[in-house]
C-alpha cells in the first residue's frame, strides 16, 4: 500500500485531498494543527473502508516535521507521496506588515513546505521514487493581491521551490509539482476578515468562465493526478486549476 502524508488536512483542500487519496487506495497520513478535525478526517476514511491515521504536525516546527516523518517512515517505510498543503492567507495592509507578520506567513506557507520535504526526501531518494505536490495559488503565479503582499510573495516562492526541487530530485526518481488553485470554497476564501467572504465568492463566480468557484474536490483530483503515474513525465510544473479565470478575465 502506498503512503501519502498531507499537511493541513483537517479541513478544506487538504481534507478533500485526504479523501481522494483514501479512495484511491493510499494509506493516508492526515496531519494538521487542528487535532479534532484531523482525527475526524482519518476516522471518516477508516470508516469508509480506507486506511488513515492522524498525526499532529505544526509545519512551523522543524523538530515536529522531522519527528512525524521519522515516525511514519519507521512504521510504513518511505513516503510515496507528500502533499504540502498547509497555508494561511492573512489580510495585512502594507503599513501594518511588520517583520513578524511577514515571517509568520512565510514560516507556514513557504518554509513550512521545505521543512517537511527535507525530512521526507532522503528516504524517497533512496527508494528512487516518490512524488511531492505543493500548493501555490493564482495569487502566486499570475495575480497580485493587495493587502496580501506577504501571501503573494510566499506563493510565488512556492513556484521557485517546485522548480528547484524538481530539478534536484529528478535524477533520484522523485517528481515535484505544484497546483495553483483559483477561488475555491474553503474556510480560507469564505473568511470575510481575510479574503472574499461568501458574497465575494458568489460575485467571483460571475466572472469565472466556468461560472462557479472551485470546490475542494476540484483541486484534490488534480493533486491526485500529479502524484500518480499518469504524471510520470512531469516535474517542476505548477498547474493552475481555476475554472478558466486567468485565461478568461481581461
Ligand atoms: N481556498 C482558496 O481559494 C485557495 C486558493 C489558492 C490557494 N489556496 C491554498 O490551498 C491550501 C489549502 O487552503 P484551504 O483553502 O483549504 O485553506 P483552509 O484555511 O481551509 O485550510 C488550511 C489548513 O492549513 C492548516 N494550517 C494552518 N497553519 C498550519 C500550521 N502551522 N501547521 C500545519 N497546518 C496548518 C489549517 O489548520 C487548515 O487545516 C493553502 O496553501 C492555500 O493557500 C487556497
Amino acid at each position: 500500500m502506498k503512503t501519502v502524508l498531507i499537511t493541513g488536512a483537517g479541513i478544506g483542500i487538504g481534507e478533500a485531498t485526504a479523501h481522494a487519496f483514501g479512495k484511491a487506495g493510499y494509506r493516508v497520513i492526515v496531519t494538521d494543527i487542528l487535532e479534532a478535525e484531523g482525527a475526524a478526517v482519518a476516522e471518516a476514511i477508516n470508516a469508509g473502508g480506507g486506511t488513515a491515521e492522524f498525526h499532529r504536525l505544526d509545519v512551523t516546527s522543524t523538530e515536529a516535521a522531522n519527528a512525524v516523518v521519522a515516525a511514519v517512515e519507521a512504521e510504513h517505510g518511505a513516503l510515496d507521496v507528500l502533499v504540502c498543503n498547509a497555508g494561511i492567507a492573512h489580510k495585512v495592509p502594507l503599513d501594518e506588515l511588520t517583520d513578524e507578520k511577514w515571517d509568520h506567513t512565510f514560516e507556514i506557507d513557504l518554509k513550512g513546505m521545505i521543512r517537511v520535504v527535507r525530512a521526507a526526501a532522503p528516504k524517497m531518494r533512496t527508494a528512487k521514487s516518490g512524488a511531492i505536490v505543493c500548493l501555490s495559488s493564482i495569487m502566486g503565479v499570475a495575480y497580485g493581491w493587495d493587502e496580501h503582499v506577504h501571501y503573494s510573495a510566499a506563493k510565488s516562492g512556492v513556484v521557485g521551490l517546485v522548480r528547484g526541487l524538481g530539478v534536484e530530485l529528478a535524477k533520484d526518481g522523485v517528481r515535484v509539482n505544484g497546483v495553483a488553485p483559483g477561488y475555491c470554497r474553503t474556510a480560507q476564501a469564505l473568511s470575510v476578515q481575510h479574503s472574499l467572504g461568501p458574497e465575494g465568492l458568489e460575485e467571483a463566480a460571475e466572472f469565472i468562465p466556468m461560472g462557479r468557484v472551485g470546490e475542494p474536490d476540484d483541486i484534490a483530483d488534480v493533486i491526485l493526478f500529479l502524484a500518480s503515474d499518469a504524471a510520470r513525465y512531469m516535474t517542476g510544473q505548477v498547474v493552475t486549476v481555476d475554472g478558466g479565470l486567468l485565461v478568461g478575465r481581461y
